[in-house]
């Protein structure tokens, strides 16, 4: 029996999550927010400050833990914003020296994967966004990981997580925040263009895919200069939606052709487009592909991914205990591929 806590902080989330036996006891959020969504590192670092004993407290308590129950506490070192990470990692050292427990640093993305291990099976119910499909979890997909900072295609292969396709520029939910904001739309954008593209119709959009990699500026370029030019909001939210979404949809296909895997796996907040998660569901059914979708809870950052992937790592001795753990460090610049996964 094992119960691990993880804790969340690359960014704007600071979460905790309780995990026993990969099973997600509670998963408690707090999210630093601005007017204009722009994220201030330092502040950013500060909100979590503020609120970390707070989402402790709530997570046990909604877990129903005494927090002398828990075996280890994992923690998101790598990548994300410094300050955040710091903070993170200061609170996690601080609790897991109280506690004496181990501490388990685990990298942000590879847990946005690992997650899709047990979609469908938190609390034994599907998630509400779910089709049957989606009861038995991801066991080695392919994941198209669509956030605000981060765009990623990323699939296991000899001994890594490879990243197959990414943006060269900016991240699609940085994008589409950045149009919703550019059209008085506020933050977040994704949900405001999601409506908004319910009544809109199609307008061509550059369309920018090279292999598996993508970019979004020249497009948002596009995008601002033709709401100068007086085009409906609904038209090109619609098409904004059709063009970036069949782009990512196009390079996680190559991604499953290239690597013959069967299972395509969404992550990061933009999966909780429906309008995505359509188009994904339908390549998955022309190839022949098994299409998973956490809940959004599990989509956007949140400490349960982080206390799941703890807890298998756990289970595989990859820990630090005693006076290993003052040497513990952030590692705001890792790349997926840097990780050796030696728990598979
Ligand atoms: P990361 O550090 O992983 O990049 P993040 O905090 O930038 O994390 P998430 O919390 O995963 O990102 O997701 C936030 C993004 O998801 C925002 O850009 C938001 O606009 C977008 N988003 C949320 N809901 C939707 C939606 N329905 N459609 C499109 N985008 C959405
Ligand atoms: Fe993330």
């Amino acid at each position: 029996m094992a119960i691990i806590l993880g804790i969340e902080s690359t960014a704007h989330t600071f979460g905790i999550g309780i995990v026993k036996n990969g099973k997600i006891l509670s998963n408690v959020r707090e999210m630093y927010t601005t007017e204009t969504g722009g994220i201030i590192p330092m502040e950013s670092a500060k909100h979590h400050k503020e609120i970390e004993e707070d989402v402790w407290r709530m997570a046990l308590d909604e877990a129903n833990v005494d927090e002398k129950e828990i075996n280890g506490i994992a923690f998101s070192n790598a990548p994300g914003l410094a300050p955040c990470l710091i903070e993170g990692m200061k609170f996690a050292k601080k609790k897991s020296k109280e506690l004496g427990v181990c501490l388990i640093p685990v990298n942000h993305c590879v847990a946005h994967l690992e997650i899709g291990k047990i979609t469908g099976a938190r609390h034994g119910r599907t998630p509400k966004n779910s089709s049957e499909e989606f009861l038995q979890g991801a066991k080695d997909p392919v994941l198209l990981y669509a956030s605000g900072a981060n765009t990623q295609i990323i699939a296991y292969s000899a001994g890594k997580y490879r990243v197959f396709g990414e943006t060269l520029d900016i991240g699609v939910g940085n994008f589409i925040d950045n149009f919703a904001r550019f059209i008085g739309q506020g933050f977040p954008g994704g949900p405001k263009i999601q409506e908004l593209a319910k009544a809109g119709k199609y307008i061509e959009l550059p369309y920018s895919i090279k292999g598996m990699d993508v970019s979004f500026s020249g497009i948002l370029t596009n995008l601002k200069q033709k709401f100068e030019k007086g085009e409906k909001i609904e038209d090109l939210s619609f098409s904004l939606q059709e063009t970036v979404f069949a782009m990512l949809v196009e390079a996680s296909e190559r991604a499953l052709a290239h690597t013959g895997k069967k299972e395509l796996l969404l992550g990061g907040g933009v999966g909780c487009n429906t309008r995505l998660q359509e188009m994904c569901k339908i390549m998955c059914k022309e190839r022949g592909c098994k299409f998973f979708v956490p809940s959004r809870d599990l989509l956007v950052d949140n400490g349960a991914m982080i206390a799941y992937l703890g807890e298998i790592m756990f289970k595989k001795g990859i820990k630090v205990e005693g006076k290993d753990i003052d040497n513990v460090d952030i590692n705001p610049r890792e790349r997926t591929d840097d990780v050796k996964v030696t728990w598979r």
